[in-house]
C-alpha cells in the first residue's frame, strides 16, 4: 500500500508535467518506505533526491509558463519560492542529522496534492494552448527536450 496514490484527477493532461508529478509521488513512497525501514542513509539519500527532483520541477514548471506568457506566472512562482524555502530548512535540519522525514511527507502529501489540483491546473489551459503540448510526447518537440536537459541535467 502505498502513502500516496496516485488518481487520475492529479492529470493535467500536460504529458511531461504529469510524468514529473507521478515522479515526485514516487519519491514521496520511497521516502515513506525508507523511513519505515529506519535506514538512515537511505532516508537522507531519497530526501536529498525528492528535494533536488521538485525544486528542478518548479523550475521546468516557471519555464513553460514564461513561454506561453502565463499571466500569473509571478504568483505561481512565489508560491514555489515560499516552498522551496520551507524545504531548505529541512534539509538544514536533516543535514545536522535529524530525522525530518516523517514531517516533510506529511507536509509533501498535502502541499502537493493541493497544488497540483489548484494552482497548476491554473496554468494548464494557456501552456497546451500557446505551447501545443496537450498530449505531445516531450521526445516530439525539439525544445522540450533541451529544455529537460537544461533544467533537469
Ligand atoms: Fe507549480
Amino acid at each position: 500500500m502505498s502513502y500516496l496514490h496516485w488518481s487520475d484527477d492529479l492529470n493535467t493532461g500536460i504529458s511531461v508535467i504529469d510524468s514529473q508529478h507521478r515522479r515526485i509521488v514516487d519519491l514521496i513512497n520511497q521516502l515513506n518506505t525508507s523511513n519505515d525501514s529506519g535506514d538512515h542513509e537511505k532516508i537522507n539519500a531519497v530526501l536529498a533526491e525528492l528535494i533536488d527532483y521538485t525544486l528542478s520541477h518548479f523550475a521546468f514548471e516557471e519555464e513553460l509558463q514564461l513561454k506561453a506568457e502565463y499571466p500569473f506566472f509571478k504568483a505561481h512562482k512565489r508560491v514555489h519560492e515560499v516552498f522551496a524555502k520551507r524545504i531548505a530548512q529541512f534539509q538544514i535540519r536533516a543535514n545536522n542529522g535529524e530525522n525530518v522525514a516523517t514531517e516533510v511527507l506529511s507536509l509533501l502529501r498535502i502541499w502537493l496534492v493541493n497544488h497540483i489540483k489548484g494552482d497548476d491546473r491554473d496554468y494548464v489551459d494557456i501552456v497546451k494552448k500557446t505551447l501545443g503540448l496537450q498530449a505531445t510526447e516531450p521526445k516530439d518537440q525539439v525544445w522540450v527536450v533541451s529544455l529537460l536537459k537544461k533544467v533537469f541535467g
